[in-house]
This record gives C-alpha cells, sequence and structure tokens, in this order.
C-alpha cells in the first residue's frame, strides 16, 4: 500500500507528519510523492490565518479528486484544520473518510486501517494529551537540519490567535525524550537541530516547576554529530539571564534569535493581550545585543491590528527603522472567529493593513541591504544546503539564517560540495535579503 502526505503550516506541524511518515512506514505502507500512485492520502493541514486556511481547503479539494477518480481508497485530513473544523469537512466534503486532531496523530495507522476497511473515522483524543513520543520520524527537510519540537500547545492567549484552541495547553516533551530523539537524528546524519514550539521560552515550566531551556541547550550541545543548534520562537518576555548566558556561551548554539514581537504601540500591544510594552521590548533586545553582541535577531509583525491608527503604525515604522532587526517577517492581520480581536470594533479594511505591511517590507529591505552590505569582505562558516544547476551556484546558510524563512549565502566554486557540508566562505557580494561569496576553505572543526 502507498502513502502519500502533504504538510502545510509551520514547522511543528511538519514534524507531526515527520512522525506520522515514520509510524506509516513502519506499519508496511511505502512513502509516494504521486498522488496517482497513493492508495491512502493525508493532508496535514493549517488554520491559523485566512491564507492558510484557503490553502488547505484547496489542497483537501484538489486530492478529493485523486479520491474520487483514481486509485486513492482513504483521504485523511489531520492537523489545524481538521481539529478546528472536524464536522464541515466531514459533511462538505464526502470524499474525506477520515479527520484526526492534533493531538490524535499518532491514530494515523489505525485510521488508515479502519478506513481502508471500509468506515469513516473521527479521532480526537484530549486535547491536551501529548501524543505517543517514541516513533521514530523520517525527515522531510533534506537529512542535514531537522526540528526538534520542545513542547506543544500554548496558554499566552494573545486575542488574535487561535491556536490555543488548536493545539490545547502548553505541555514541554520530557527532557529525556527530546535528548534520545536528538541523539538519533544525529546518528541518521543531522547536523542542525531547529527548537521549536508554540514558544520555546517557557519549556520545562510544567514539567519541571521552573524555566529549563538553558538545560535541555546544555545537554543537547553535548551530542556527538550536531553542529548548530538554532532555537525559534521565544516569547520577549521570557528571556531568562541563564538562557542568554547559555546561547552567548555554547559554540554550538547558533547566535541567533526568533522573538516574534508582533507591534512596538503599547496601545496596540495591549489590545493584542501581548504582556510587554515598548519599553519592554527595546530593554531586552539591547541587553541580548549587549551580551551577544554578534547575535541576529529576528522577528515577525502583525500589520491593521483592529484599531491599529496611523499613528500606531508610524510607531512600529519608527521603531523598525530604529532596531534594525537582522531579519523580519510581517503579517497582516487575519480576523479569526472564536478569538477576541475578532470581535473588537475598528477592524482595518484589507487594503490597508496591505499598504502598512507593504511600507514596512520596503523599510526592512533597507535595512537588511545596509546589514548585508558591511557583510562584504568578512569571512563567515556556512552549510551548504543544496546546488542550483541553472545557475551553477551552491546554496547555503549562515548561523544568521533559519532555513525558509531568512536568507541564503550563494556560493560559487568549482569544488563539489554536499548538503551538510560546512564551509568558510569570503562574502563578495550582497543582495537585499541574501548574500554572495567565495570558499575560503572547507572547514572541519
Ligand atoms: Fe498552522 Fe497549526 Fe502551525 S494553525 S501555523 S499548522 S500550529
Amino acid at each position: 500500500m502507498n502513502v502519500m502526505f502533504v504538510s502545510l503550516g509551520c514547522d511543528k506541524n511538519l514534524v507531526d507528519s515527520e512522525r506520522m511518515i515514520g509510524m506509516m512506514s513502519r506499519a508496511g505502507y511505502t512513502l509516494t510523492n504521486v498522488e496517482q500512485e497513493a492508495d491512502v492520502i493525508v493532508v496535514n493541514t493549517c488554520s491559523f490565518i485566512g491564507d492558510a486556511k484557503e490553502e488547505s481547503v484547496n489542497t483537501i479539494l484538489e486530492m478529493a479528486e485523486y479520491r474520487r477518480e483514481g486509485r486513492c481508497k482513504a483521504l485523511i485530513v489531520t492537523g489545524c484544520m481538521a481539529q478546528r473544523y472536524r464536522e464541515e469537512i466531514m459533511q462538505e466534503i464526502p470524499e474525506v473518510d477520515a479527520v484526526i486532531g492534533t493531538s490524535s496523530y499518532d491514530e494515523i495507522v489505525k485510521t488508515a486501517d479502519t478506513v481502508l476497511g471500509g468506515q469513516r473515522v473521527q479521532s480526537f483524543l484530549d486535547l491536551n494529551r501529548l501524543p505517543a513520543l517514541n516513533q521514530k520520524r523520517v525527515v522531510t527537510t533534506g537529512g542535514h537540519y531537522a526540528h526538534l519540537k520542545i513542547a506543544e500547545g500554548c496558554d499566552k492567549h494573545c486575542t488574535y490567535c487561535i491556536i490555543p484552541k488548536l493545539r490545547g495547553s502548553y505541555r514541554s516533551v520530557p527532557m529525556e525524550s527530546l535528548i534520545a530523539e536528538a541523539t538519533q537524528l544525529a546518528q541518521d546524519g543531522v547536523k542542525e537541530l531547529i527548537l521549536v514550539a508554540q514558544e520555546t521560552t517557557l519549556y520545562g515550566v510544567d514539567l519541571y516547576g521552573k524555566k529549563s531551556l538553558h538545560e535541555l541547550l546544555h545537554k543537547l550541545c553535548e551530542i556527538k554529530g550536531i553542529r548548530w543548534i538554532r532555537v525559534q520562537y521565544c516569547y520577549p518576555e521570557e528571556i531568562y539571564e541563564e538562557l542568554i548566558e547559555t546561547i552567548r556561551d555554547e559554540k554550538k548554539i547558533c547566535k541567533y534569535l526568533d522573538l516574534p514581537i508582533q507591534h512596538a504601540s503599547d496601545r496596540i500591544l495591549k489590545r493584542m493581550g501581548r504582556r510587554t510594552s515598548r519599553a519592554d521590548l527595546e530593554e531586552i533586545i539591547s541587553r541580548l545585543r549587549k551580551e551577544i553582541p554578534e547575535i541576529a535577531l529576528r522577528t515577525t509583525l502583525i500589520t491593521g491590528f483592529p484599531g491599529e491608527t496611523q499613528e500606531d503604525h508610524e510607531e512600529l515604522m519608527a521603531f523598525v527603522d530604529e532596531t534594525e532587526f537582522d531579519r523580519l517577517g510581517v503579517f497582516t492581520y487575519s480576523q479569526e472567529e472564536d478569538t477576541p480581536a475578532a470581535e473588537m470594533p475598528d477592524q482595518i479594511p484589507e487594503e490597508i493593513k496591505k499598504e502598512r505591511q507593504a511600507e514596512l517590507m520596503e523599510l526592512q529591505q533597507e535595512v537588511s541591504l545596509d546589514k548585508n552590505d558591511r557583510m562584504v569582505g568578512k569571512t563567515v562558516l556556512a552549510m551548504v544546503e543544496g546546488y542550483l544547476s541553472d545557475e551553477n551556484v551552491y546554496v547555503a546558510r549562515t548561523q544568521a539564517d533559519a532555513p525558509g524563512v531568512d536568507g541564503y549565502l550563494f556560493i560559487n566554486t568549482g569544488e563539489t560540495l554536499v548538503s551538510g557540508d560546512f564551509v568558510k566562505v569570503k562574502i563578495t557580494g550582497a543582495l537585499e535579503y541574501d548574500l554572495i561569496g567565495e570558499i575560503e576553505n572547507e572547514c572541519t572543526e
């Protein structure tokens, strides 16, 4: 029996897909990328904002055609959209044979078998359980890097966000289980671990009674074969001293932090239910930069939150201009039913949200180009990601770039490199978001 997976949404969801692929493979299913050859198709969906929901629905509808007319005998929808709209999906898309909730993905094999036996299934165990953890994953990111999901769920309840309703409350994964998983990944050839969760900084509070991310990081640094460890999704107000010291002192930890701030106007931050003021953000950012001068800071912002005035937007522009984030993503606010912000007055027209988003991105483009220009002439350590045969260049990343969201370093060389190689590269040119360089020497340290 062949199974095909389509994984949508964020890297946390991707980890769930990789676990499900592992379970299906062990149960004897063969993985395929060809719809026409699949007996079972699984769509792991996202339901975060309007665009993500649209993509999920379109993908389900596209796969429904193979269920109707092709070889496929089981169409299974998992992930956040299944969690949120299980009844609607089952009723309105009759080709869908099963829906599985976000905390129940370890039911995938049982569900596929039941569907192939002729039944429709809805599998929704307690939203606050952790699915079985001792399951080997099939990493789909090329083998040289992998995400390590250190916690599930979120207790922050920002007023715009639906995720706590889709993923339950915050549950850390026990440290020994993460060490075992990371050791296995290293043995399989993974060199970079990317720690993810809805929020990583609170890791351990529920299990060990205190913030324990720094302890986990120290232990992960001991794993042979792992060269880089990157921490994503840190709530600014939860950054703590031992964590800063650990990032500063441990050689394997990328001097990089993803700090989603969402806005900088106190009025909007308050309406968003965020626990930081502009002054807090300034203080945290300057502390991080003082203690780890080479740190690259990434953030994400939302434009057009209900009630955002032109003045709020200008304040955010000024903040971005002054702070000079190394990496920045901007989303437009999406009005999500069942969230407090959706009920707020003064919803902003789509056009204005987009204009504000474009203005911020334009500003960041200048900041980014300036920063990249300053890199020219420097030598950096980079990990090879792949090769662009059309352009005859290798694509690599530095410590300052996370895969998928940040920039790349393009290397011109006659040498043969493979994904996961580490090289020292002299920067010879700068683009708005990417760099160009030449190899100084291969690096084995
Ligand atoms: Fe989407 Fe669920 Fe991730 S809503 S962004 S797939 S946690």
